[in-house]
């Protein structure tokens, strides 16, 4: 089924502040290269039969590459983000805009959150899953809820390297989720095992390669191409993995779905 993503070029991308512990400030930035991969990604996603909208990068946002964390998106209502860290805090406001100007039903937060970076959508039983103990403050768990009119489950990130849901924790189709145990409280484990049994499970190679960082189509898995044992996981379940290489991108902590935030309608 076709999709339709918004990204936004790494065209300031550096790593200039650390708010990870992916973020080395004294390892080189290759900000050409980083754009290369990037339009390599928006290609693999157009050639694949998506729509890529794209949000202008803005000098002084080194970060905002990192689109998914701008806004999450249910039904046509975007429940809008609310940075964490001050050096985040004014992305919020571009991706505000590009909503409004498109015409989305925009819904401003009063509490932290970080958009897709923790919240997930799971189609089939229609469950928002969402992170916390990093960036996303719980009480916008039930906000999100709240604007977006979806059962919202909370799930406790407790390993700092898997800082957002979507390093720990990844939708494959409207049924199938894929997700790292380890960096998860016990509780939410009980609660994930309980809610997806059929679950692909990661192992911390996986994690540690972003192999949970994907972006799925619930066909075709756009995969960090680092990531080998993911990719031999997933096609041993039936996906088709489109290897995408964004090792510039991972200095600042993120890959494949980091840069992109899905419009679902
Ligand atoms: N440097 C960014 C930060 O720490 C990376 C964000 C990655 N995005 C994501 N959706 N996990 O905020």
């Amino acid at each position: 089924m076709s999709r339709t993503y918004l990204l936004c070029p790494p065209s300031h991308f550096d790593v200039s502040y650390a708010i990870n512990p992916w973020m080395d400030t004294s390892a080189p930035v290759d900000t050409a290269l980083a754009l290369r991969q990037w339009r390599d990604l928006c290609e693999a996603l157009t050639a694949h039969g998506h729509t890529v909208h794209t949000l202008d990068a803005e000098p002084g946002l080194p970060d905002m590459v990192y689109a998914a964390n701008g806004a999450f998106m249910v039904d046509g209502t975007v429940y809008g983000a609310r940075f964490r860290y001050p050096q985040r805090q004014p992305e919020a406001a571009s991706h505000e805009k590009w909503f409004r100007a498109a015409g989305w039903r925009f819904v401003a937060p009063t509490e932290t959150n970080e958009g897709e970076g923790d919240f997930a959508y799971v189609p089939g039983p229609g469950l928002i899953l969402a992170g916390y103990g990093y960036r996303t403050d719980p009480r916008a768990h039930a906000e999100a809820g709240e604007a977006l009119g979806r059962p919202v489950i909370s799930l406790k990130l407790v390993d700092d390297r898997f800082y957002h849901l979507d390093t720990a924790l990844a939708v494959l189709d409207d049924h199938t989720i894929t997700y790292l145990p380890q960096a998860f409280s016990a509780s939410s484990r009980k609660m994930l095992r309980q809610l997806f049994p059929g679950a692909v499970v990661a192992d911390e190679a996986d994690g540690l390669a972003f192999g949970l960082n994907l972006v799925s189509d619930g066909v075709n898995v756009f995969l960090n191409a680092e990531a080998r044992g993911m990719a031999a996981k997933l096609s041993a379940r039936g996906f088709t993995v489109v290897p995408v290489d964004l090792s510039e991108l991972k200095k600042g902590g993120g890959s494949v779905k980091c840069c992109i935030s899905e419009l679902r309608f």
